[in-house]
């Protein structure tokens, strides 16, 4: 069973340490997994162009934009379970986040069946970024595995947070039954 993350934060704050935290909890499980931290990635606007969409649902998963999404590409594809971290911007989705799910569109329609939760750290107010996760889980076809929220305004505020490490625990039991 393999797990990916993506980090949507663009600084090493809640949702890295979150996210850093499942995984350390994943291992523990004997799951092996690869965190993307996109602050650390240089991923170009989706420009829209929509050559990526030939072949439709059985499309070669080509983008015409070179740059890190090629390498991130396969690791997606070769994952199992796909878990997304976002600060709350806005009550949506961090921008980092957003651009780098449509940038997923050459791959979309072969993300279907996968395990993915979603996590969300803001200062006030989760608003609609949960959701916005579960729409995009939905339009894919994959599977929502749960998710776990937070609210922290200082970077690393929620780190040792033992009701925090209790839910991303629950969290992680679930990926083994959801897998099964
Ligand atoms: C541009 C921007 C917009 C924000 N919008 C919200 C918001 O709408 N609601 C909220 O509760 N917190 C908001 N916050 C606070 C962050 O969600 C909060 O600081 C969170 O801890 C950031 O997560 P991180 O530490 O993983 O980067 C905003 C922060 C920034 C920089």
């Amino acid at each position: 069973m393999k797990l990916i993350s993506v980090c949507g934060s663009p600084r090493n704050g809640n949702t890295e340490w979150m996210l850093k935290q499942l995984h350390a909890l994943a291992a523990s499980r004997g799951i092996s997994s690869d965190l993307i931290l996109l602050r650390k990635h240089e991923i170009k606007p989706c420009n829209g162009c929509l050559s990526c969409e030939k072949g439709g649902k059985d499309r070669k998963g080509i983008c015409s934009i070179k740059d890190d999404m090629q390498d991130i590409y396969p690791r997606l594809l070769e994952a199992d379970i796909i878990v997304y971290g976002t600060p709350v911007y806005f009550e949506m989705l961090s921008g980092l986040l957003k651009n780098f799910i449509d940038r997923t569109c050459p791959i979309w329609p072969k993300l279907e069946g996968k395990s993915f939760a979603g996590i969300a750290v803001a200062e006030e107010g989760i608003g609609s970024a949960i959701d916005n996760l579960k729409t995009y889980a939905s339009l894919c076809n994959m599977r929502w595995a749960g998710s776990v929220t937070a609210l922290a305004k200082k970077p690393r505020q929620v780190a040792g947070d033992e009701k925090i490490v209790e839910q991303l625990q629950r969290l992680v039991s679930g990926f083994e039954s959801a897998t099964a």
